[in-house]
């Protein structure tokens, strides 16, 4: 198959969007608009891609990395401008390049891939993506002849008023044979009062040569542009939408997808239910037969099979099988939670390492700190674990018992099997099987072979 060769424009600044940061880093579902071209580009197996940077050029450039090649627009003159600007970088081998706009995130690969076919069975010089839509306002209109047939594209500002009537928009997205992009672009005059070069432009010059455009009208959503606020609210609800629909295919229950929201890239296993006002951002993974809000948000989470998180968050953690959170927890970076256990209400846990069985309930901090399996901390234990300068450690061994309201003095290490007495303070480290109590805490005996068990 003959190689692609894509475009992607990214230069312009974005004006309507009021904002310091380039349009197409505007994050939609958690990822920035360009992501998304690139990733649609991704999928439909085009991998030679140049983005075309202007306006915050360093930012788009890291943000995007090293996926693409990069070339730059220095001053923002017209899409024609732009893709002018990447020509002398395609390789001059005849291959078709395809041109898309970064601000359009809804575009998919199957869309592409229909596009690029039908350029090739065209044989059409231009093949453009259009689409028709029920309020085509600030779009380019799609004008066609009396048999149907591709005139030209008008920018809304140049529109008569029966062009502006024109339901059918220009999405942005067109495949072109290189040599009439090269020879079309070349011709471009200015296209508005501003002297900006129009890509639209070459279209209707195209035609005028007696060269082939061909059309595919694609999805009104698939063609969203992303110019303002507005857009991008839009853009994020329709996005939003059919990351939830992939996940109900998928097998996951969502009560109330007007109130979930998720990022992209968030997997979740079958037969997970997710209630509502929940949000799953970030490389969250969720297994399989969890229990996900109501109200839980996890930001870069890694949650096992079967666990409930309730009224709950976690980030950057995990949580592991057959655990339950909640609810009223907080779970902060670096939180490791292991299998079964029970994080009750109440908790905060930060840099904290939670064994299997563990139960960690009733208004408890637990910070900088390695919890053994089967451990019971009662009810408003803290580790104190900051001194004012520095941040110390505790250890509390497979098995303690730490009694309510333990004030344990990081740092510590509690041993095996060892018991701290209601409201003890605990500053010197408790050996295997001790029981300590009082304030400063004393080991007074050891736990007997029962209590053991
Ligand atoms: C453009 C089309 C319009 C179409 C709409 C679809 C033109 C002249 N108009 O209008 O027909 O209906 O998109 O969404 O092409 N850019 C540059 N350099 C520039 C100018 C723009 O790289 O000098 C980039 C922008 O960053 C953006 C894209 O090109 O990603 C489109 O530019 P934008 O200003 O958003 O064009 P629209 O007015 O939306
Ligand atoms: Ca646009």
């Amino acid at each position: 198959m003959e190689q692609v060769h894509a475009v992607v424009l990214a230069a312009g600044k974005g004006k309507r969007m009021r904002s310091d940061l380039p349009k197409v880093l505007h994050p939609v579902c958690g990822q920035p608009l360009i992501f998304y071209v690139l990733d649609a580009l991704h999928h439909a197996g085009i991998s030679s891609s140049i983005v075309v940077v202007g306006h915050g050029a360093d930012r788009v450039r890291e943000a995007v990395g090293a996926q693409a090649r990069y070339v730059e627009q220095a001053e923002p003159r017209g899409t024609g401008h732009a893709v002018l600007m990447a020509l002398p970088h395609l390789p001059d081998d005849g291959n078709p390049v395809l041109v898309l706009y970064g601000d359009t995130p809804l575009l998919t690969a199957e869309t592409i891939h229909a596009l690029t076919a039908l350029h090739r069975t065209s044989g059409s010089a231009a093949t453009l993506l259009s689409a028709r839509v029920p309020d085509p306002s600030g779009y380019g209109r799609v004008i066609r002849d009396g048999d149907g047939r591709v005139r030209k594209i008008v920018e809304e500002a140049d529109c008569s008023s029966e062009e502006r009537q024109v339901m059918e928009i220009n999405a942005g997205t067109y495949m072109f044979r290189q040599q009439a992009l090269r020879e079309a672009l070349r011709a471009l005059t200015p296209g508005n009062a501003q002297g900006e070069y129009y890509l639209t432009d070459t279209i209707g010059w195209l035609l005028g040569r007696e060269q082939q455009v061909s059309a595919l009208v694609a999805s009104a959503e698939e063609t969203v542009g992303v110019n303002s606020r507005q857009e991008l609210a839009a853009a994020e609800s329709l996005m939003r939408r059919r990351l939830l629909d992939r996940l109900m295919e998928g097998g996951v229950t969502i009560i109330d997808p007007v109130t979930t929201y998720v990022h992209a890239g968030v997997q979740v296993g079958p037969d997970t239910v997710i209630h509502p006002q929940s949000y799953l951002e970030g490389a969250t993974a969720v297994g399989a037969r969890c229990t996900i809000g109501p109200q839980a948000r996890l930001v870069d989470a890694t949650v096992g099979d079967g666990v409930t998180i309730v009224a709950s968050s976690v980030e950057r953690g995990a949580v592991g099988e057959g655990s339950t959170v909640g609810p009223y927890s907080r779970l902060r970076p670096g939180t490791r939670v292991g299998r079964f256990v029970e994080i009750g209400n109440f908790a905060e846990l930060k840099n904290a390492e939670v064994g299997d069985h563990t139960k960690v309930h009733h208004m408890s901090y637990l910070g900088d700190v390695t919890v053994g399996a089967r451990v019971n901390i009662g009810a408003g234990t803290v580790t104190c674990n900051y001194d004012g300068t520095r941040k110390h450690h505790t250890d509390i061994e497979d098995e303690a018992f730490i009694g309510s309201d333990t004030m344990l003095i990081a740092p510590i290490r509690i041993g095996k099997g060892a018991v701290t007495g209601a409201g003890s303070v605990v500053n010197k480290d408790v050996p295997p099987g001790g029981v300590a109590v009082g304030v400063p805490a004393r080991v007074i005996r050891y736990v007997t072979a029962e209590r053991r068990r």
